[in-house]
């Protein structure tokens, strides 16, 4: 495995790939890496040639300086992790490097990107678009892969995709999006690097956010979708620590709230929560079909 700090190393070892008909698969992180993303990592390994991990706390998409300030950053451990994974590559750039000068691209793409995180956390997704963007553009890879642990980051994704495809560019045209399903603790807690900022009472009352969301599935089956809204956020509210902070069930491909069970062929329930007295933002999601 090689780590690649440049722009232009990263081009380069990309083109002497594609020279010999690799496929190349791309996983972006922002590092602080769990079994969440080895997830993806082993997926991209079985699938490509070659595969490249990017590891960068991309400052674009942090609304809050302290929440930026804070984030976990673990290189040796995420690069020890890698290897063993088999990946091939660690793209492991400098914020100059990547952003040389300040990023004034503005992508929007509503509603994916103005509903929900984008409400409550302003400028996120077009900062999430910046970077990954220049990574589509730096590596043009065939397969590029993301977790639904973020659903809505996915359908912003994809709907920049499908812009620069209709704009005529070759690396979206080729590119596929392969979204990978969530990987949780044992007690249900989905994986996140903010795990590690909880203290072990907020770690301890923090599984009740999935364990709402599992309740709520087998309670829509004879209820409405706002009195499962309502269920869902009562059930979480109700432990002293958590508060959410939003609930939307939404037509899965549009994030359109739905009012109906039938408004949508597949349909998802997105939350965020505030746990503990910091508080730590924890975001989850379920399926209802
Ligand atoms: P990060 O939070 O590091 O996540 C990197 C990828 O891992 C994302 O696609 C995310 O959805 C996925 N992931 C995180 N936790 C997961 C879990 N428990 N199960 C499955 N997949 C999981 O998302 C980002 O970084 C950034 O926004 C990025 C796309 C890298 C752009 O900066």
């Amino acid at each position: 495995m090689e780590i690649i700090n440049s722009v232009k190393e990263l081009k380069a070892k990309v083109a002497a790939l594609r020279d010999n008909s690799k496929t190349v698969g791309l996983v972006p992180t922002m590092g602080a890496l769990h079994a969440g993303h080895a997830s993806l990592v082993k997926r991209s390994v079985r699938e490509n040639h070659a595969t490249i991990v990017s590891v960068f706390v991309n400052p674009t998409q942090f609304n809050d300086k302290k929440d930026l300030e804070a984030y976990p950053r673990t290189l040796f451990a995420d690069c020890k992790l890698l290897q063993s994974l088999g990946a091939d590559y660690v793209f492991a750039p400098s914020v100059e490097e990547v952003y040389p000068e300040p990023d004034t691209r503005s992508f929007s793409y509503p509603p994916t990107d103005t509903v929900m995180e984008g409400a409550f956390r302003p400028g996120h997704f077009n900062g999430v678009c910046q970077i990954v963007s220049k990574l589509f553009m730096f590596v043009e890879p065939d397969r590029a892969y993301f977790g639904e642990k973020d659903f809505q980051q996915i359908a912003v994704i994809r709907a920049m995709v499908a812009d620069y495809t209709k704009r005529g560019e070759e690396w979206a045209k080729r590119l596929e999006i392969r979204p990978c399903p969530i990987i949780r603790e044992e007690d249900g807690l989905a994986l996140s690097s903010r795990n590690t900022l909880l203290a072990p009472n907020e770690r301890d009352i923090a599984p009740n956010i999935y364990k709402a969301l599992k309740d709520s599935v087998a309670f829509s089956k004879t209820h409405t979708v706002e009195e499962t809204k309502q269920m869902t956020i009562q059930q979480i509210n109700a432990v002293e620590g958590l508060e959410v902070q939003y609930y939307d069930i939404v037509n899965a491909i549009t994030l359109e709230s739905v009012t109906s069970w039938d408004d949508a062929e597949h349909i998802q329930g997105c939350i965020t929560v505030f746990c503990g007295a910091k508080p730590i933002r924890l975001i989850d999601n379920i399926n209802y079909k």
